[in-house]
C-alpha cells in the first residue's frame, strides 16, 4: 500500500509568532494519525517547530535547498543544515521556484541527488502552465520534467522520492483540476515511471496532487486510484482545513 500524505506548503506566509499559533492549534486539534502529515514552513521557523512537533507524528519539510553541502553561496541553505534541525522532506522544483528563480529540471535534479545523499526525501514538483495545456503539450511537459529531474536516479533512490503534480493554472487560483484531469495525469506519471523502472517501483511511489485543494474538493480527488494525497497551499494555513484534509481519504 502506498503512503497517504498531506503536506502543507506555507510558502512565504506567517511570521514566527503567527506560525507558532497555527502549530499549537493543529497539534491541539490533532491530525489523522493514519496519514503522513507534513508541514513546510519558512526556513526561519524550522528549528522552533521541530521542538514543538517532537511529540507528534507531524513531520517537517523545507521549501528549497542548495545542491552543495557548504561554501560561498550567500543566502543559500544546504541539505546538511536542514537535516541538522530535524527536517525530513524537502520540496523541490515548485512552479514558483521555476518561474521566479529560474530553476529548471536539470538544476533541480542536482538538488534531488543531494537530498537523497543525506537520507532525506525530496517532494519533486511538476506541472504545466495553462498555455501548455491549451496547446495540448501537457503530457509532454510533464514527461520531460519527470525524466530530467528524476531519471538520473537508480531504483532504490527513486523509491525515496515523492512526486507532486501541481498544474500551474490551478495554484492559488481557486481553479482545481477535475478529478478526471488529475487522475489522468497521475496515471500518466506512474506509467512514465513504470516504463523506465518497472511496475513495482511505479506502484510504490506516492504522487500528490496540488492546486486549490480544500476540504470541499479533497475527497473526490483523494479517492482517485493514482492520487495519494495533496500538496496544499492556502488551505494549509488554517488548522481546521489542514486537519480536515488529513481526514479526506
Ligand atoms: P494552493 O493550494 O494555494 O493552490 O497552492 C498549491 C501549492 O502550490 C502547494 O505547493
Amino acid at each position: 500500500m502506498r503512503e497517504k500524505i498531506v503536506a502543507g506548503n506555507w510558502k512565504m506566509n506567517l511570521d514566527l509568532n503567527e506560525g507558532k499559533e497555527l502549530i499549537i492549534d493543529i497539534v491541539d486539534k490533532g491530525v489523522n494519525a493514519n496519514v503522513t502529515s507534513i508541514i513546510s514552513p519558512p526556513f526561519t521557523h524550522l528549528q522552533t517547530f521541530k521542538t514543538m512537533l517532537s511529540h507528534t507524528n507531524i513531520a517537517l519539510a523545507a521549501q528549497n535547498c542548495h545542491q552543495q553541502d557548504e561554501g560561498a553561496f550567500t543566502g543559500e541553505v544546504s541539505v546538511k543544515m536542514l537535516k541538522s534541525v530535524g527536517v525530513q522532506y524537502i520540496i523541490l522544483g515548485h512552479s514558483e521556484r521555476r518561474e521566479y528563480f529560474q530553476e529548471d529540471s536539470l538544476s533541480i535534479s542536482f538538488k534531488v541527488n543531494n537530498v537523497l545523499k543525506h537520507g532525506l526525501k525530496p517532494i519533486y514538483c511538476c506541472g504545466e502552465t495553462l498555455a501548455q495545456r491549451q496547446d495540448g503539450e501537457h503530457f509532454e511537459t510533464i514527461r520531460l520534467q519527470i525524466e530530467q529531474g528524476l531519471f538520473q536516479l537508480n531504483e532504490l533512490e527513486l523509491i525515496n522520492c515523492i512526486i507532486a503534480y501541481e498544474p500551474v493554472w490551478a495554484i492559488g487560483t481557486g481553479e482545481t483540476a477535475s478529478p478526471e484531469q488529475a487522475q489522468e495525469m497521475h496515471a500518466f506519471i506512474r506509467n512514465t515511471i513504470a516504463n523506465r523502472y518497472g511496475e513495482i517501483t511505479a506502484n510504490n511511489i506516492s504522487i500528490l496532487y496540488g492546486g486549490s485543494v480544500k476540504p470541499s474538493n479533497a475527497n473526490e480527488l483523494f479517492a482517485c486510484s493514482d492520487i495519494d494525497g495533496g500538496l496544499i497551499g492556502g488551505a494549509s494555513l488554517d488548522a481546521d482545513s489542514f486537519i480536515a484534509l488529513t481526514n479526506s481519504f
